[in-house]
């Protein structure tokens, strides 16, 4: 984790009310992962005090350029979109634990619900790069929430849902997944919270409805590997990226809290934001 002075290269609203900055941050666009974060100081003038948290949406180590992809919702987001290129960005990061990809996984399944695209859109860089294929599905409320198809990789297969219908299939992206979760190795989500507890219930049962073998079941011979650890994220089939209001983001306040499943509250900034769907409790609806 580094604190970076950084460089905003350009800022364009590509939705209504949605935004995509390109950051000159060469140390954070080499050393990130796909599910990691940035968090963002305001300027002075802003009157905020706590920084503001954004997934890493793209880092394009080549360029040294980072991207973040974010809806106007407050004070904050509203303060980041009046900033012009050439303007200094103070960012913490990178922070957080990643995705964890099996090096045996092909068929990688990404799942996003709105601006949960900006959590797992760094992840199908990676994945293509590595030769894995990847179905990204992506739910919306109507077309002019639908993100773009061509700020993805072309490789990428994107399957569209809408609330309302106006664009790719009506209802909700958790009614495309049983069609693909025999395909996939893996899936990983970011979203809304509803959505992310729909998938964990459906992942619970995923095994003995298609009777597939378990990631990991020859190499280590059913050992159990420490929850939390790389290794348990990588046999899960399901990751998920939290977001939860936070205050430090370096796991000293407490503020981003969530229940995990062994009844051991979970920091997302620390812990998280990308659990194994089976370390969470669902339950506690936070
Ligand atoms: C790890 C992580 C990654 C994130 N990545 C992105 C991203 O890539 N793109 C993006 O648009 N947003 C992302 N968020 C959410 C983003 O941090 C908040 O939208 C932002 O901090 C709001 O700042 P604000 O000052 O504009 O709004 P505020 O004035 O602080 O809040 C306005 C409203 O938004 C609600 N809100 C604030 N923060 C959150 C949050 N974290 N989750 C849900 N509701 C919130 C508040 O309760 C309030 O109702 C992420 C959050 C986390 C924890
Ligand atoms: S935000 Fe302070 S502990 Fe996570």
């Amino acid at each position: 984790m580094r604190l970076v002075t950084s460089e905003l290269v350009e800022s364009r609203e590509i939705l209504p009310g949605q935004w995509l900055q390109s950051i000159h941050a060469p140390d954070l666009a080499s050393g990130s992962r796909a599910g990691q974060f940035v968090h963002i100081r305001t300027g002075d003038y802003s009157g905020l005090v706590l920084r503001r948290p954004f997934s890493i949406n793209t880092a394009d180590p080549a360029t040294g350029i980072i991207t973040i992809h974010f809806r106007t919702i407050g004070r904050g987001t509203e303060w980041f979109t009046r900033l012009r290129p050439g303007d200094a960005i103070d960012l913490l990061g990178p922070l957080g634990r990643p995705f964890e990809v099996d090096p045996r996984s092909r068929h990688l399944l990404l799942i996003a619900g709105g601006l949960g695209m900006a959590g797992v859109r760094f992840l199908a860089d990676e994945a293509i790069r590595a030769g894995r294929q990847v179905t990204l599905l992506f739910g919306a409320a109507g077309a002019g929430d639908v993100y773009p198809s061509s700020l993805l990789p072309d490789e990428v297969e994107y399957v569209i849902t809408t609330d309302d219908g106006s664009v790719g299939r009506r209802g909700f992206v958790t009614e495309l997944v049983p069609e693909y979760e025999a395909w996939a190795d893996q899936a990983f989500a970011c979203g809304p919270a509803g959505m992310l507890a729909a998938l964990a219930r459906m992942a619970t049962g995923r095994r003995e409805r298609l009777g597939v073998a378990k990631l990991g079941r020859k190499r280590g011979a059913g050992r159990q590997d420490p929850v939390g650890s790389p290794a348990a994220r990588r046999k899960s089939f399901l990751q998920v990226s939290m977001e939860q209001n936070m205050g430090c983001a370096v796991g000293a306040c407490l503020g981003c809290v969530v229940m995990g499943a062994g009844g051991m509250p979970q920091r997302v900034c620390r812990e998280g934001p990308v659990f194994a769907s089976d370390e969470l409790n669902w339950e506690n609806g936070w």
